[in-house]
C-alpha cells in the first residue's frame, strides 16, 4: 500500500491495517497453537476492533497534531486572527497540499512586497540626495554674493546692485525648486483634487503663448499653430493644470529648441473621444537612451546646458502626473538634429 502523507485519513487508515494485519498473525498463531471454536468465533471481530480503535486513535492524533501546526502557518501566513469556529474549516480544507500551495504563493507575494520596499528606500534615498544637490547650488550662490558684499563689496557701487540682484536670482530658483517639489508630493500623495471644468484648450493655448511671448522672443523663438484653427475646442480637465503642462512643454521647446532658428508648433488633432495636443520644436532632440527617462524627476539630458537654463529636471515628471490624473496619456518622440514632439490627450468636453 502506498502512503499518501498528505491526507490523515488515509494514512490513519493505512496504519491501521498494518496493525491489523500484525493482530492478524498474532490471532492466527494463537488459534494454531490452540484450536478451538471459542477462538475461531472470537477472531474476526477482535480483529475488527482493533482496525477500528487504532484507526480512531490514529486519526485523532494525525489530525491534533498536523492541524495544530497548521493552524499557526495558516495564521501567520494569512495574517489573521481565527475564531475557534474557523479551526474545523481549516481541517476541512486545508489538506497539506492545499497548505503547501498557499505557502508558496504566500512567499512569493512576501518576495515582490520586500522588492517594491527596496525599490522605495532606493528611490527616497535618491531623491533626498537630488534635491540637496539642486538647493546647494542657489544656496552656495547666495552664500558668496552676501560674503563679497560684507567684504566691503556693500560700498562699491559697481557690484553692490549687480550682486544683490544676483541674490534675488538664486533666491527664485530656490522658490521655483521648492514649489515644484511641493506640486510633485502634493500630486504623489493624490492629495491634489482636480477641479474639472468645461473649457476652450485652444484658447488656453494661446494665452500660454502670450505669457511666454517675452521670453520667446528674447531668444529668438517663434510659437504657432499647427493649423488655422477657428473654432474652439472645447475639452473637459482641470484648466489650470493643463494651463502647467502647456507652459512646461512650451517652455522646454523654448529652452532646448534650436538655439538659432527655433520654431514651437503646437497642433490640435480630433480622435473621437480625445483630443490629442501635440507640442513639436525643431531643436537638437533627444537621444534614445534619455527618451524613455526624460519623464523621470530631475532628469535631465544634459546636466550642464539644463542647469543653464535654470532647468531643474522636475517639470516633465510634474506633466506626466498631471495628465495621468486625469487618466490620460503623453508620450515622446524625438529624431536627434531634428526635433521633438511631446504629444498627450485630453477628453473632450
Ligand atoms: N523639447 C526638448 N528638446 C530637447 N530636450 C528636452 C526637451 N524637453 C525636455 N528636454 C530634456 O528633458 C529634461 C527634462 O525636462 P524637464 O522639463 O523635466 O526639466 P527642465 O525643463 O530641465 O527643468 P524644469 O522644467 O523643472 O524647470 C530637460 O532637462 C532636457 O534635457
Ligand atoms: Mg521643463
Amino acid at each position: 500500500m502506498k502512503f499518501n502523507y498528505s491526507d490523515p485519513n488515509r494514512l490513519a487508515i493505512s496504519n491501521a491495517l498494518i496493525i491489523t494485519a500484525f493482530a492478524v498473525i498474532v490471532n492466527g498463531l494463537i488459534f494454531i497453537f490452540s484450536p478451538g471454536k471459542p477462538a475461531l468465533l472470537l477472531i474476526l471481530p477482535a480483529n475488527l476492533l482493533i482496525f477500528g480503535v487504532s484507526y480512531l486513535i490514529f486519526r485523532y492524533t494525525l489530525e491534533k497534531f498536523i492541524y495544530e501546526k497548521i493552524k499557526i502557518i495558516y495564521k501567520t501566513i494569512r495574517n489573521l486572527k481565527l475564531p475557534k469556529s474557523a479551526d474545523r474549516t481549516i481541517m476541512k480544507v486545508g489538506t497539506l497540499d492545499k497548505v503547501n500551495q498557499e505557502v508558496i504563493e504566500w512567499s512569493e507575494t512576501k518576495k515582490m512586497e520586500i522588492e517594491e520596499l527596496k525599490k522605495m528606500a532606493k528611490y527616497r534615498r535618491e531623491f533626498l540626495g537630488n534635491v540637496s544637490h539642486e538647493l546647494k547650488t542657489p544656496i552656495f550662490n547666495i552664500q558668496g554674493y552676501v560674503l563679497t558684499l560684507l567684504d566691503g563689496g556693500l560700498e562699491d557701487t559697481s557690484i553692490n546692485k549687480e550682486y544683490l540682484l544676483r541674490t534675488e536670482k538664486s533666491i527664485n530658483r530656490m522658490i521655483a525648486i521648492v514649489e515644484d517639489l511641493e506640486t510633485i508630493s502634493q500630486l504623489e500623495s493624490s492629495e491634489l483634487q482636480l477641479i474639472h471644468s468645461r473649457f476652450d484648450i485652444l484658447g488656453l493655448t494661446r494665452e500660454v503663448i502670450e505669457f511666454l511671448e517675452i521670453k520667446s522672443k528674447k531668444k529668438n523663438k517663434t510659437i504657432c499653430f499647427g493649423d488655422n484653427y477657428e473654432k474652439p475646442v472645447f475639452i473637459s480637465a482641470d484648466k489650470e493644470r493643463i494651463r502647467q503642462v502647456l507652459i512646461n512643454l512650451i517652455d522646454n521647446s523654448i529652452k532646448y529648441g534650436n538655439p538659432e532658428n527655433g520654431r514651437t508648433k503646437i497642433s490640435f488633432f480630433d480622435m473621437d473621444e480625445n483630443i490629442l495636443v501635440e507640442v513639436t520644436d525643431n531643436g537638437s532632440g533627444i537621444d534614445v537612451a534619455d527618451l524613455p527617462r526624460v519623464f523621470e524627476r530631475f532628469y535631465r539630458t544634459d546636466k550642464g546646458r539644463s542647469r543653464e537654463q535654470g532647468g531643474t529636471g522636475l517639470g516633465l515628471a510634474i506633466v506626466k502626473h498631471i495628465i495621468e490624473a486625469h487618466d490620460q496619456t503623453i508620450n515622446v518622440r524625438s529624431t536627434p538634429g531634428i526635433g521633438t514632439t511631446f504629444a498627450f490627450t485630453v477628453k473632450k468636453a
